[in-house]
């Protein structure tokens, strides 16, 4: 690192309008400084989705999942009330579980302390002689967690505003999607080898779809049409196109989504939450998008597909949706290696920021978003795009 990656004055490129403005410094992208910085400054900050309502469907169901550097459970109490703890024993920090199942209890693996669904602790057998021993004061740490349409998103800082203004105008936006009414059918990790941040500017531009998706979903002819901000945290995408979004030419699917709007029914949406959740909606199926960073440059992306519950009755469900599986099974490591491609070049002490082409408003979005939090909101210029 040869400049003062703090320093607003670094990023005077990237303040400037898309046409004229640089993208970030290769650095940002590999410094374990600024990596450190985003972990405070922005995923401690901000809401990021965690899982799915269905997916703790029964007391005692549980999933982990991570924000920023906190792991955490969400977990269904006997009481049918769903909350999120600090997936952190209280005796000596071990993590209780791994993945998704589904317990009584939590037993520690380490020195078998036991907590119930509720986060209490509940046993802490050899304790017996430590003074002062307040199992009252030793439950598991609760987490903000709050539900719009059956996605949970789960919040650190108690500073970060409600889950509803943070969305702002999404969900009437989105209303006719009824995500409510969808179940999870099914969640795929990848560990990519690259930045948080490339995976979300790759997935929220569609410059690079006649190149890196040439032979798969560039077959499908769209109009990328850029949405109004909509008062929240997020940037949106719509693109119009006939039939679905979600299959490869060709391939047999399932109706649209019962009463869609007139434009939600004719193209896709794709959304960006920030700072690292992402929306992929088409006529047909949603699908969430996770990044969590696993360290400067690897990413965990977390994949989940969603379809109307009523799908799932149809006796053609497991034939059809194994065609929108398919789809995403070839284009999303299409994806990963053209962004851990990337990662290794902006590793080089010769890598430089560079320009945007008019395909890439919502990078640039993203980036100043990002610097606003990270280096503060400095001196932006206030100039029209
Ligand atoms: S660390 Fe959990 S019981 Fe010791
Ligand atoms: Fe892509």
């Amino acid at each position: 690192m040869t400049a003062d990656l703090f320093d607003p004055a670094l990023y005077d490129g990237v303040r400037r309008p898309l046409l004229d403005a640089e993208g970030l410094p290769p650095a940002c992208y590999t410094d374990p400084a600024f990596h450190r910085a985003e972990l405070e400054r922005v995923f401690r900050r901000g809401w990021h989705m965690v899982g799915r309502l269905d997916q703790v469907a029964a007391p005692g169901d549980y999933l982990t999942a991570t924000v920023g550097e906190v792991g955490l459970i969400v977990v269904r109490g006997r009481d049918g009330v769903v909350r999120a703890f600090a997936n952190a024993c209280r005796h000596r920090g071990t993590p209780l579980v791994e993945g998704r199942g589904s317990c009584a209890a939590f037993r520690c693996p380490y020195h078998s302390w036991t907590y119930a669904l509720d986060g209490s602790l509940k046993g802490a057998a050899g304790m017996e002689q430590t003074r002062d021993f307040d199992m009252e004061g030793l439950g598991l740490l609760p987490l903000r967690l709050a539900d719009w349409g059956g996605f949970l998103f789960a919040a650190v800082d108690e500073a970060v505003p409600p889950l509803a203004t943070w969305l702002g105008g999404l969900p009437a936006r989105l209303a006719a999607y009824r995500f409510d009414d969808m179940v999870a059918t099914r969640v795929v990790d990848y560990t990519v080898a690259c930045n948080w941040k490339l995976w979300v500017e790759n997935f929220m531009e569609g410059y690079h779809i006649a190149t890196v998706h040439r032979s798969t979903i560039n077959k499908q002819p769209v109009v990328n049409i850029p949405e109004d901000p909509g008062g929240g945290a997020f940037v949106s995408i719509y693109e119009r196109h006939q039939g679905t979004r979600a299959l490869l030419v060709g391939d047999a699917g399932f109706p649209p989504i019962e009463g869609l709007d007139a434009e939600s029914a004719a193209g896709s949406r794709f959304i960006l939450i920030y700072p690292a959740t992402m929306l992929a909606i088409a006529i047909d199926t949603a699908w969430s998008l996770v990044c969590d960073p696993l360290g400067p440059e690897a990413t965990r992306v977390t994949v989940t597909s969603c379809f109307p519950r009523q799908r799932l009755a149809r006796p053609d469900f497991g034939a059809l949706a194994a065609n929108y599986y398919k789809r995403l099974d070839i284009t999303l490591p299409e994806d990963n290696a053209i962004c851990a491609l990337q990662q290794t070049g902006l590793r080089s002490p010769l890598a430089r920021a560079g320009r945007f082409s008019h395909k890439e408003r919502i990078v640039h979005e993203f980036d100043n978003w990002i610097l606003d939090r990270v280096v503060g909101p400095a001196s932006r210029p206030a100039a029209a795009e």
